[in-house]
């Protein structure tokens, strides 16, 4: 059984976290929810008090996971390498940094299997560039890949709780008045798209979609030239993207690769039917769906839980296979 801390416990991701945790059945021993203020979680039935992040004492946990953003964990970092317990970061912090392994547990937790014990250190990826990167990861098994388009159309959970209560303030207040102030985002997102998430750099691409391509290079260990875009839809839950990849692979290989990866679920032709953002919320797989390979370009639409497959259950696959190595060594 294992002390388990989760900061930010409060949030989108925590809140996936403590229901994922529950129901994989993880072996917790003492669960620690800690959060900016003290106050109380309802979960199944239940309440769980949430404590203040800065009076816990990080000894008394052997696996972290920080839901909350960069600032918070690079304040308590040492402090949490110095408790030698695990630490399995959601932030974008430490993603990029070269001696820190950035996971996605079916695809390359393996080949980081050693580093991940000896520094104690994961990251977790970006809520697109994950299930991009498993896409990806089964294709090429199969085919050579040099380009890949895509286009993510994000919900404003990406963002956090306030992203959705913007939304729903927005939506109501828009059915009633012609004249609307943006409650959370930089212009008025209800019944409207926004085609910039982040900032814009100087070639004009946003700060997202560099993120999004130097992580997905960064798991499958690779140096794909992408063309990613990304906008922000009106959508509470659910993320989807818009894939085209130029490649010999056919259809039913296609399908074939994807269905390998336990997490995917294909809508195949059978089926004919499609899972749309909204659907996949409260889902655990990531919804590949209409794929075709027309004039040489294999195309899908993938949808998926931005907080559960995008998010909290790749932290959570990611603690079980350190607790395995844990109880193999002890
Ligand atoms: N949302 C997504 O789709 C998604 C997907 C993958 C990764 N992520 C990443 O996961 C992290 C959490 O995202 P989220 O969507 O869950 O955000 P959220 O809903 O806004 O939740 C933020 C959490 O952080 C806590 N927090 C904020 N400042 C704190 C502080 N100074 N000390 C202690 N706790 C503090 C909040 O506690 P209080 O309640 O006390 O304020 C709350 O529990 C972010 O780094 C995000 O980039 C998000």
């Amino acid at each position: 059984m294992f002390n388990i801390a989760i900061i930010g416990a409060s949030g989108l991701i925590g809140r996936s976290i403590l229901s994922v945790l529950h129901e994989r059945k993880f072996p917790i021993k003492n669960l620690y929810l800690l959060a900016r203020k003290e106050q109380e979680i309802s979960f199944d039935d239940k309440v769980f008090k949430c404590n203040r992040l800065d009076e816990f004492d990080f000894k008394s946990a052997d696996i972290v996971f920080n839901a909350t953003d960069r600032s918070v964990i690079m304040k308590y970092m040492g402090d949490i390498v110095e408790s030698g317990a695990f630490l399995i970061d959601k932030s974008d912090a430490l993603r990029m940094d070269k001696d820190v392994p950035l996971v996605v547990s079916e695809v390359n937790y393996e080949i980081n299997k050693d580093k991940i014990e000896a520094n104690k250190i994961v990251a977790s990826p970006n809520c697109v560039a994950m299930p991009a990167a498993i896409i990806l990861s089964a294709l090429l098994r199969k085919t050579k890949i040099s380009h890949v388009f895509m286009t993510a159309l994000q919900s404003v959970s990406g963002v956090g709780g306030s992203g959705t209560k913007g939304l729903l303030e927005e939506t109501k207040k828009s059915l009633m008045s012609s004249h609307l102030n943006p409650a959370y985002f930089e212009k008025v997102i209800a019944f409207d798209i926004l085609p910039k998430i982040g900032e814009i750099n100087s070639d004009l691409s946003s700060t997202e979609e560099l993120k999004i391509k130097k992580e997905i290079n960064k798991i499958i260990k690779n140096k794909l030239y992408m063309h990613v875009t990304c906008a922000r839809v009106p959508v509470l839950t659910g993320h989807a993207i818009d894939m085209h990849i130029p490649c010999d692979l056919s259809r039913e290989d296609a399908v074939k690769a994807l269905k390998s990866m336990e997490c995917i679920h294909v809508c195949d032709r059978e089926d004919n039917t499609y899972v749309t953002q909204r659907e996949s919320a409260g889902e655990d797989e990531i919804f590949v769906n209409r794929i075709r390979h027309i004039d040489g370009v294999l195309s899908m639409w993938v949808s998926y839980d931005n907080i559960r497959s995008g998010g909290a259950i790749n932290g959570v696959k990611i603690a079980e296979k350190i607790i395995q190595s844990l109880k193999s060594t002890n």
